[in-house]
């Protein structure tokens, strides 16, 4: 079975679950691999972990495409020959088509920093402080054509503390999506 992870940036959250499967042994447990990591950035710092771990990168830059749609068909053309039994979003900027989330549905799979339903978009950890949030979190959900909405698949709480800037608190939660995004990703490979 093989996972391919979208990124642009960092992908810190990719790492995470590069080294938990290699350290859980995926590959004999569930007879799964990260087979790609594919970023419509090629400066993404992400590529360089990848490529140094031996793995498949993938770059489509966006900026190339006359359209989101045209994007999308040629991501999913760049991603099908790896048949995917899990496409996995990790830090990967781009609000996806419905076209490109009905093709890949029910093995598509997100991050949010928030504690959804709470907070979809962007800037989530200011908007938390400055809702006077007592908690913040990260949810990992199932790709939907609405954005940053559906269904759960896991979620992990932190305390919002008092002198917490943006920056603070997205490096609690940051932490917390390294430990629940590598266990969402297992479930599924459990499950299939
Ligand atoms: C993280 O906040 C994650 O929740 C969001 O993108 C940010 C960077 O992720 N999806 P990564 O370090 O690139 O994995």
């Amino acid at each position: 079975k093989n996972i391919v992870i979208l990124i642009s940036g960092g992908g810190s959250n990719m790492a995470a679950i590069v080294k938990a499967a290699k350290q859980q042994d995926w590959e004999r447990r569930y007879g799964a691999r990260v087979a790609a990591v594919v970023s419509n950035k090629a400066d993404a710092k992400g590529l360089v972990f990848a490529r140094e771990q031996g793995i498949a990168t993938e770059v489509l830059d966006h900026r190339q495409f006359a359209s989101r749609e045209d994007f999308d068909a040629a991501l999913a053309q760049r991603i099908d020959p790896y048949q995917p039994a899990v496409v996995v979003l990790a830090g990967f900027m781009r609000i996806l088509t419905p076209g490109f989330v009905q093709h890949f549905a029910g093995r598509m799979v997100n991050i949010h920093p928030s504690l959804l339903p709470a907070f979809t978009g962007l800037h989530t950890h200011q908007r938390a402080i400055d809702a006077g949030c007592k908690f913040a979190g990260c949810t990992v959900h199932g790709v939907t054509a609405e954005l940053d909405v559906g269904p759960i698949l896991d979620q992990a709480v932190v305390p919002v503390l008092p002198d917490d800037t943006a920056e603070t608190l997205a490096a609690r939660v940051l932490t917390q999506e390294h430990i629940i995004y590598p266990r969402a990703v297992a479930a599924l490979l459990q499950q299939r």
